[in-house]
């Protein structure tokens, strides 16, 4: 992972000497039908770069479509040795959003070319210059220098070395300054915890064991300040997660029950709720985090085909997403108690696997016939879960690259969520707002959950063909029971399986952003 320096200036954009100056466009026009041409509007006030730029702008060749990118080089009249120009589309549908993913596109066009540093200018059009604009920018530019060749000696270290935000003529420039700094500060933490996210999900299945995520996990949390325990066989025995070991049974490498704290100070000493099931509204909450860190899943003895099996390294993305977002949780310091437990675990058959038709106690004492030990993610989470919910949490959130179905549903663009409380759910609805991540809520509902009824034992770990990522969580309620939970399915958005102008193919670090935007809800 590169090492991005950042910095604000406040200087004029002309006179800035820089091998790139990005500069954002958008499509003006307001008329419609089909004589309607883009009328295109360079978004600053710079007079020098609006007349660098004009000649290009004026020839039709270029649209400012969203993220649609024209270069010139030497420019006459600014100090800048290229001006890059990079669409928002239409401007009355651009979003600071749209600035994250233009800030993004600039640096993913410098990396490759040999620029090491980009100056992006925040754009000067009303909603999008000030401080969440700030933020979003940076996020952005970190997004976007993020690559997957850890492991490519041809490639690896192209990282942008100074990513500078110029906010001269925006609202950004004006009398808080001090707000916009800590903007920028949150961006820089923010867009680095995602990408530690990223980072791990990266790795493959023989570099990242369960242990070596706890380590990581254990290393971060100490550089941090996070409270950390990372614990194995033993623990499980003794918490009797009897779903979560039976996943990790037929492996010969040991599981790992990675728990993170965070306490801020004038907090902990607050009415504990305990057990967690009483009335959530009153005493100061405690938000459990609960990822599912598959660090390979080959489905187990119900083994899966070859095709694609490599990509199950990223069935930890749940777990990594937990652990970014408690990074940026203990830098940016909410007042609010927060603990994440994070089940890792490799998926193996072999002659100590679980079988079809075992049946596993789970550490709330439910019975679990095993359908198809592929559906492993639910059983570590079950016992993650409860597990979450005896440590005091109030209420849960969970992330997990779960089932296939969730693809089926909402593509490779929406992740799924879930929920059993329409409060905690609208916060998060909240903290999507901010983080400009895609989710979308579907149903939970008990004729979905009568279809992991069991003969043999409580519930079974499968529900048949139609609608999985609904049984998944349906599974998943029976031991978060009436706590105040999220269920994140992040199985199709985990992985970026093209490059986009603003993001490289490979981890995406979905949620780490919106977790971390739900848990600031409850300061
Ligand atoms: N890790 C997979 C889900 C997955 C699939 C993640 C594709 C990323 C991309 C999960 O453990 C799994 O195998 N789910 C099964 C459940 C089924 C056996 C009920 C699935 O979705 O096929
Ligand atoms: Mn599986
Ligand atoms: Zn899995």
């Amino acid at each position: 992972m590169g090492n991005m320096h950042t910095e604000i200036s406040y200087a004029p954009i002309a006179g800035i000497a820089t091998q790139l100056l990005a500069v954002l466009a958008a499509d003006t026009q307001t008329a419609k039908g089909p004589d309607a041409k883009p009328q295109l509007t360079l978004l600053t006030a710079d007079p020098a770069v609006q007349a660098a730029a004009a000649g290009v702008l004026g020839t039709g060749e270029y649209k400012a479509g969203a993220n649609e990118t024209v270069l010139l080089h030497a420019p006459a009249g600014i100090a800048a040795k290229r001006l890059l120009i990079v669409g928002l589309g239409k401007l009355t549908k651009a979003t600071v959003h749209s600035v994250r993913d233009a800030a993004g596109t600039a640096v993913r066009f410098a990396k490759p070319r040999g620029i090491r540093e980009v100056v992006l200018a925040l754009p000067s059009s009303e909603g999008l210059r000030g401080a969440a604009a700030v933020r979003a920018a940076v996020e952005g530019a970190f997004v976007g220098d993020f690559d997957a060749d850890t492991y490519r000696s041809d490639r690896k270290d192209q990282s942008i070395q100074t990513f500078t935000l110029a906010v001269a003529g925006t609202d950004a420039d004006g009398a808080d300054r001090a707000g916009v700094e800590a903007a920028f500060a949150e961006g820089r933490m923010i867009g680095e915890s995602q990408n530690f996210a990223r980072s791990l999900v990266n790795e493959p299945g023989n570099k990242l064991t369960p242990t070596i995520l706890g380590q990581r996990a254990a290393m971060m949390a100490q550089e941090v300040g996070l409270g950390w325990e990372v614990d194995s066989t033993e623990k499980l025995h003794e918490l009797k997660m009897g779903a979560f070991w039976s996943v990790s049974q037929g492996s010969a490498e040991p599981p790992a029950l990675i728990v993170l704290r965070y306490e801020p100070e004038g907090v902990t000493d607050g009415p504990v709720l305990h057990p967690a099931n009483e009335d959530p509204s009153v005493g100061t909450p405690v938000l459990g985090l609960v990822g599912k860190g598959i660090t390979f899943d080959t489905g187990g003895i119900s083994i899966k085909p070859a095709d694609n099996m490599e990509k199950m390294k990223y069935d930890m993305a749940g777990g990594a997403a937990m652990i970014g977002a408690m990074r940026a949780v203990a830098l940016l310091k909410p007042k609010v108690r927060v603990i994440a437990i994070i089940c890792a675990a490799e998926n193996m058959p072999s002659g100590t696997a679980q079988k079809p038709g075992d049946v596993q106690t789970a550490m709330s004492g439910k019975t679990i016939e095993i359908i198809n030990t592929d559906a492993e993610g639910r059983l570590v989470l079950a016992d993650g879960l409860t597990y979450a919910r005896q440590l005091g949490a109030t209420h849960l959130i969970d992330a997990a690259t779960l089932t296939g179905a969730i693809s089926v549903a909402l593509g490779k663009i929406t992740a799924g969520a879930f929920s059993n409380d329409d409060a905690a759910y609208s916060k998060f609805e909240s903290a999507l707002a901010i983080s400009g991540e895609k989710f979308w809520r579907l149903p939970l509902g008990d004729a979905y959950a009568d279809l992991i009824k069991s003969d043999i034992g409580d519930i079974k770990n499968t529900g048949g063909r139609w609608g999985g990522a609904i049984i998944a969580a349906e599974f998943l309620h029976v031991f978060a029971e009436d706590t105040p939970w999220i269920h994140l399915d992040i199985a199709g958005t985990a992985w970026v399986e093209d490059s986009r102008p603003f993001i490289a193919k490979g981890p995406s670090g979905i949620g780490v952003r919106s977790i971390l935007e739900w848990v600031r809800s409850y300061e």
